[in-house]
């Protein structure tokens, strides 16, 4: 990791501010693609747009031969702007607008996954217009854990099958699950791979069907940022303070032994059902993201009452930091050392009640001016970031020398304004 020296920063650049490490972004790029590769072979890993949308940041991934997963019209041209082929590019996500389906078809991706029965249809009718052939998978709902709004229930993938066989240029060729999000181990994907080796054995049975990929999504978990249980948010709500180390979740196991795990079980499971062993795509975002970035914050104002001191700090969860609600992420004081200690409970600058981001959070007493780093920061800070009320912030881009480069400016009024028709209403 690179020596950052966040006082300077905070300084010339202001606060909140977005800092990314290049460094300990390539090397979480590398260590994660190289697990993967040696885990299992063959592996393409994509990077999750929605994670972190900084063009640059996305465009440094794809040139350590990371691809693109895409879940918007505008992700997809985002990763055009950025040179990545839509041969690199994966499309994902519910109620695909009609737009997205038809940029997808006109172009071709390496993987469309469709998220329903009727987008079959809409995607066999887009590839007809456009007279070319699209890779398909269907992202299955898993039978346990990570149940949502998402995908296909494993019955409806049969049923999914004949309906891509009426469309000529649709080919069925991989199965898709995101089975979760900030994952201690693989035991969620040794189970997915179980139920989906499984499904693609049924598949060729009753459909004909040979799968070439298995799409394992992300989900994968970092050591840094660690995800509030249920049960541990509702404690923490009602005793401020450390939570027992019963509710918390279990350590992070490093990405090459999960990686080892999922390789294994896909070579087991598909060979246990005498399937040809598929390409693995894994597309993370957390892992590679999210321990590459800080986030710069300044204490506003210190108040106590009733025996509860508040830190109101230049940002809450309303203007960019929206994963501390669910997620304790390491908050430090920089600067010098200091004796005094005290519990805090931390806000942002928004007047609502709801910027509360953490509570209980012992830290060095605080003071106007002081400047907090939350770390583990890369992944959901900036893709949840809002103009509510206030500027979006800046993002700056730390070379392995210690250089900062600005690299995505603070949003100005104007720009804020800048998509509202001019008028004024008469006196
Ligand atoms: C389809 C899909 N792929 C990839 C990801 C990235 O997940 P993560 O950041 O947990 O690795 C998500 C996140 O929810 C997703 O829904």
């Amino acid at each position: 990791m690179t020596p950052i020296d966040g006082l300077a920063l905070a300084r010339e650049f202001g606060t909140p501010l977005h800092v990314i490490d290049r460094e300990a972004l390539l090397q979480n790029a590398r260590t994660l693609k190289q697990a993967f590769e040696r885990g299992y072979a063959p592996t393409e890993v994509y990077v999750s747009f929605k994670t972190n949308p900084v063009p640059q940041v996305l465009g440094l991934l794809y040139a350590e031969g990371i691809g693109a997963e895409v879940v918007s019209a505008f992700e997809l041209w985002l990763a055009g702007e950025l040179g990545i082929p839509t041969a690199r590019t994966v499309v994902n996500g519910p109620g695909k607008r009609p737009e997205f389906i038809d940029r997808c078809a006109a172009t071709g991706v390496r993987l469309f996954n469709v998220d329903s029965l009727g987008e079959v249809d809409r995607v066999g009718e887009a590839a007809a217009r456009h007279g070319r052939e699209l890779r398909l998978g269907c992202r299955v709902r898993p039978t346990r854990g990570w149940k949502n709004q998402f995908g296909l229930e494993p019955a409806q993938v049969l049923v999914a099958a004949s309906r891509i066989r009426q469309h000529p240029l649709l080919r069925f060729e991989a199965l898709q699950v995101q089975v979760g999000s900030n994952l201690a181990d693989a035991r969620s994907y040794v189970e997915a791979i179980r139920d989906l080796a499984a499904l693609a054995s049924q598949l060729r049975r009753e459909a004909g069907v040979t799968l070439s990929t298995l799409d394992l999504g992300g989900g994968f978990g970092v050591p840094s940022v660690e995800r509030m249980t249920r049960w541990e948010a509702a404690y923490s709500f009602l005793i401020p303070g450390e939570t027992p180390h019963f509710l918390r979740t279990p350590p992070v196991q490093p990405i090459d032994a999960v990686a080892g795990i999922i390789g294994e079980a896909l070579r087991k499971e598909f060979s246990a059902h005498s399937l040809p062993l598929p390409t693995l795509v894994v597309e993370p975002g957390r892992a590679l993201l999210g321990e590459a970035q800080t986030l710069l914050i300044e204490v506003l104002d210190v108040k106590t009452f009733e025996g509860s001191t508040y830190a109101i700090t230049t940002c809450g969860p309303s203007t960019g930091a929206r994963p501390l609600l669910g997620e304790r992420h390491p908050i430090s004081l920089l600067g010098e050392p200091r004796a005094r200690r005290r519990r805090y409970t931390l806000a942002g600058p928004l007047c609502t009640p709801a910027d509360v981001f953490a509570e209980g959070v012992e830290l060095p007493e605080l003071k106007v001016g002081d400047v907090l780093a939350i770390a583990g920061a890369g992944a959901y800070f900036l893709s949840y970031e809002s103009a509510w009320a206030f500027p979006r912030s800046a993002v700056v881009m730390v070379d392995a020398q210690g250089e900062a480069r600005l690299i995505r400016r603070p949003e100005s009024f104007e720009e804020m304004v800048a998509r509202d028709l001019p008028g004024r209403s008469k006196p």
